[in-house]
């Protein structure tokens, strides 16, 4: 491709939000060293077999669970992610649990979860009520590996990997939850509202309060609802410090 076409491609690219070319993926193994490599297909990406039941005797520390989320070869979002990531913080009972949803191009590249631009305001939103990863928080998401191109996880996808996190969630024992968005709000409990409604509402996730509201990249978007996640910071608050 000449510079002209190239710089067409680049601008084209940035002016649509993608932050990656499909290049960057790393590619599937079996498919090293051949000539013309395969671009993943959705079906590929969606490798689904049985959903999981997970005991306690089989996951009875995160390293477990680590160890196992590397061996899983059951969701296809895993061959196409750099890293898989489980979650960061502290891990014995700490006051609060964030969950989100799924890594993004940030969090892939680095292993770590929200470290981006919406890991940065939730770590301001954490700071504001007394809260960060390096005393009293723990980090999560739904799904520990990227969905290509930041699409949003299928249910599918979603089903496979809820047994990890609710493993994660038992093994850690936390004060409190907070959901982040409706995914994991409608995944970890049986509610079908959306976020909109949800947030601010006290549920309960294997015996233990959680609280939904907005996901920091929507807050980042939508700046003008980040009144509403304040009120929810500060009911958040409340529960944990009175
Ligand atoms: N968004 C999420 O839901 N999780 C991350 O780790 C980063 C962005």
């Amino acid at each position: 491709m000449n510079n002209k076409k190239n710089q067409f491609l680049d601008s084209f690219l940035k002016e649509s939000g993608v932050s990656e070319k499909l290049t960057d993926y790393p590619q599937p193994l079996e498919t090293w060293g051949k000539k013309q490599l395969k671009t993943p297909t959705m079906s590929e990406e969606n490798i689904v077999e049985k959903p999981l039941e997970l005991s306690s005797e089989d996951l009875s520390s995160l390293e477990d669970i680590r160890i196992a989320l590397e061996n899983f070869t059951q969701c296809g979002l895993k061959r196409y992610a750099k890293h898989t990531i489980i979650g960061e913080g502290i891990t014995d009972s700490p006051l609060v649990m964030c969950i989100g949803e799924a890594p993004g191009a940030d969090e892939d590249r680095l292993g770590r979860p929200f470290v981006g631009v919406s890991g940065q305001l939730l770590d301001q939103m954490l700071h504001s009520i007394g809260l960060s990863r390096e005393k009293n928080t723990y980090i999560s998401n739904i799904l520990p590996w990227r969905p290509p191109g930041n699409r949003p996880p299928t249910q599918e996808e979603i089903s496979l990997c809820l047994p990890f996190i609710q493993r994660q969630i038992s093994l850690i024992r936390p004060r409190a939850i907070l959901f982040l968005g409706g995914v994991p709000t409608q995944s970890l409990t049986n509610r079908t509202d959306g976020i909109t409604r949800l947030r601010g509402c006290w549920l309960e996730v294997l015996g233990i309060p959680a609280l939904p509201t907005f996901h920091p990249s929507y807050l980042l978007r939508t700046p003008i609802r980040k009144k509403e996640a304040w009120q929810d910071l500060l009911s958040l608050k409340k529960r944990l410090f009175t």
